[in-house]
């Protein structure tokens, strides 16, 4: 299959033959998933990108402080990268910084952004998956390592698997490492549902992509006119969902494979799982963190977490 990318022909066909149907959110990502992300965070609808910047406005010099001179900062799930300029304006003689995203547009426009604005910053984008082994011996060693997760994508892994994550980034990061996670909190369901199914239609068009994507990239038959988006809270996990769901019975080629779908039935796309501090706090010490600084924004709606090794 000539410009096919095996690892996604292989999660969607595996996918949707499971029950439900799902496909992992870090599919929503090719380049139109980056722009159409970007511009979700400006939507008044979508309140963590303005929380989450008021809070690193806020607290950056004493974020700077915990973390010391010469740090090697290392993002995962980067995007734009858009955030971050206030951590590396904050950080006393930065080291280097390590953007990690698995959209290869988004990396590398953040890049040439960085680059042009801090010129004398050393910058070593890592294109793939942060989820999987990530190789940091490329990058010289700065003095301490802080790894970055803002926009709550720790919510977009169960509840185990951030467990998972926050353990393994340990070694990787190093001994003497930070982790400042941005994580989203628990709030009345009104505000949460409207930023998963904003009114101007932004965050339909994100999660509807992925079928414009499987048309394009696995030779796929969707009609969108034949499938909604939807964004459903989950109380019993705690988490916000996304789906994608059929209006009628209809049958879907992709791959020379068919895929049955009943009227109603969704393809799972997205988690967001929603977090309290003590909740976010126990699952950092669960994966052999200490929580050494919490903070929310002026209307409780979101969090940033500064973690040091437990001792
Ligand atoms: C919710 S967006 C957050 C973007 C940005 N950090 C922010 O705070 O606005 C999630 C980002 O993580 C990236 N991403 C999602 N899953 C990933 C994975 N498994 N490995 C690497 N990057 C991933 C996406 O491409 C996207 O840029």
């Amino acid at each position: 299959m000539n410009g096919v990318d095996g690892e996604f022909a292989d999660a969607v066909i595996a996918g949707f033959r499971g029950t439900p149907k799902s496909v992992s959110s870090r599919f929503l990502y090719d380049t139109r998933g980056s722009d159409l992300f970007e511009q979700i965070t400006e939507l008044e609808d979508y309140y963590p990108t303005k929380a989450e910047i008021s809070l690193l406005d806020r607290y950056s010099g004493e974020i700077a402080e915990l973390a010391g001179a010469g740090v090697r900062l290392v993002e995962y799930g980067s995007g734009s990268s858009r955030k971050t300029d206030r951590l590396i304006e904050a950080l006393p003689s930065i080291a280097s910084y390590v953007p990690i995203d698995i959209s290869d547009s988004a990396l590398s426009q953040a890049a040439a952004r960085l680059i042009a604005r801090f010129p004398d910053l050393a910058v070593y984008p890592l294109h793939g998956d942060f989820n999987q082994r990530i190789d940091l011996s490329a990058v010289p060693d700065g003095k301490t390592t802080l790894g970055f997760f803002p926009g709550s994508t720790i919510g977009n892994l169960t509840r185990a698997a951030a467990r998972d994550f926050l353990e393994n980034a340990r070694p990787l990061l190093g001994r003497k490492s930070a982790f400042l996670v941005g994580v989203d909190l628990k709030k009345d369901l009104n505000v949460l549902l409207r930023a998963y199914n904003d009114r101007e239609g932004v965050t339909a068009a994100f999660n509807m992509n992925l079928l414009v994507r499987i048309n394009r990239e696995l030779d796929g038959a969707f009609d969108l006119e034949k499938f909604v988006h939807e964004a459903v809270w989950n109380e019993d996990e705690g988490r916000i969902e996304m789906h994608i769901r059929s209006l009628q019975v209809q049958s879907v080629q992709v791959l020379n494979q068919r895929f049955d779908f009943a009227e109603g039935e969704t393809i799972h796309t997205e988690n967001s799982y929603k977090y309290s501090l003590e909740e976010f706090q126990a699952l950092s010490r669960a994966a052999g963190w200490e929580p050494l600084r919490s903070w929310t924004d002026e209307n409780g709606l979101f969090s940033l977490h500064y973690l040091g090794p437990a001792s």
